[in-house]
């Protein structure tokens, strides 16, 4: 399946390996790409990979996933991190987005603290993977995979 995913991770994730290792483990952001590297090259779809600390960055990078969605299959996976639960632009510029949205978390969210529970990003996800550690990421790329094949297939 050819087709373009972008894998957008959001505040603090490049500080994973240090940060809360006994909920977000030991394996850092570079660990996490090379998963989903690996996944997406099985699948034959091409992936993008980047971490931002920045909402209005996220943002800019959705606006690219939405300009080439225009002229070729594309996914968007987004870990907004903290944004997740917060960010009304990020919902914003995921509604202007046509093609799957899969929301990414590697902690389940609904077992924290209650102001996880609530997230903007699942408003316009097509899926939510959560609880998985790093795990999901595979996963995730997989789904986009399925979404974008399911696409093709009604077009
Ligand atoms: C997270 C969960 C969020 O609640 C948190 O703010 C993060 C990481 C996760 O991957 O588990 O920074 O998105």
């Amino acid at each position: 399946m050819s087709g373009r995913v972008h894998l957008l991770n959001g505040p603090n994730l490049n500080l994973l390996g240090q940060r809360e290792p006994e909920i977000y483990g030991r394996e850092t952001l570079a660990d996490l790409e090379r998963r989903s590297a690996e996944r997406a090259s099985t699948l034959g779809l091409a992936l993008i990979f980047r971490q931002s600390n920045h909402e209005g960055v996220l943002v800019d990078w959705i606006q690219e996933a939405i300009a080439e969605a225009r002229s070729a299959p594309t996914a968007v996976i987004l870990n907004a991190a903290a944004y997740t639960h917060s960010s009304i632009a990020i919902l914003d510029a995921l509604k202007a987005f046509d093609g799957p949205v899969i929301e990414l978390h590697l902690s389940n969210p609904h077992r924290r603290e209650s102001f996880r529970k609530r997230s903007f990003v699942a408003e316009r996800a097509d899926g939510v993977i959560a609880g998985f550690g790093p795990l999901g990421y595979a996963v995730a790329v997989e789904a986009a995979a399925a979404l974008l094949a399911a696409r093709a297939d009604a077009a």
